[in-house]
């Protein structure tokens, strides 16, 4: 994905409730899955206008937001004052590059059927990690393609999730365990999502 295709969704996204309610599921089971502690800096990968990172944020000191949609950054940004934790906003395609630092976990939703290459995000998730830190990434189960209907550069129509801990596996992580965090209710079906939780 190379460009900003929420150019033209970004201000009104935040205004399908099935959206908001699925990242609020998701919220949900992350929190119940990890031990957040108020020294933590940790990254969002495809923060977007930040439905995750800011349920997240109460309980972490920074949040590295990581988007390539400079439209979502600035919604985002519009949050700023309102999150109870440290803000850094990071316009990048982190499908291109990598940034050279280290976290203590990595969160992300619903974003990484948006990355054509699978096995090298998490390996890029792995070298991003501090020694012990941890991923937990959300996203679709397999579906029938029918999820989108608009096109913002989706590469997967889902994932299964048996090949997802494989492919978790073979980047070096740990503890891989993958449980079932929402269900988005759309008027042309019910699509489950999990929740891949891992350690470093
Ligand atoms: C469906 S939105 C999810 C946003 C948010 N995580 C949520 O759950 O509401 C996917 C986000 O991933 C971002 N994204 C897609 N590909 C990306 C990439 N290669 N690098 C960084 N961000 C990316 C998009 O710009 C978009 O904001």
């Amino acid at each position: 994905m190379s460009h900003d295709f929420f150019k033209h969704k970004a201000g009104s996204y935040e205004q399908e409730n099935h959206r908001v309610a699925n990242v609020e599921n998701i919220a949900r089971s992350v929190l119940n899955s990890i031990e957040f502690n108020a020294s933590m800096r940790i990254m969002d990968f495809g923060s977007g206008t930040g439905l995750l990172l800011e349920k997240i944020a109460p309980s972490v000191h920074t949040m590295s937001a990581v988007d390539i949609s400079r439209s979502m950054n600035e919604q985002l940004e519009r949050k700023r004052s309102d999150l109870s934790c440290e803000l850094e906003i990071i316009e990048l395609d982190l499908s291109q590059s990598i940034l050279g630092r280290k976290f203590d976990g990595i969160i992300s939703s619903m974003t990484i059927h948006h990355i054509e290459d699978i096995e090298s995000i998490f390996g890029k998730f792995y070298s991003m990690l501090n020694e012990g830190g941890f991923i937990a990434i959300a996203d679709l189960d397999v579906e029938d393609g029918s999820f989108h209907t608009e096109d913002t550069g989706v590469f997967h129509f889902g994932f299964d999730r048996a090949e997802m801990k494989k492919i978790a596996e073979r980047a070096g992580f740990k503890q891989v365990s993958i449980t079932t965090a929402s269900t988005v209710h759309k008027s042309q079906g019910d699509y489950s999502v999990f929740l891949l939780t891992a350690q470093k």
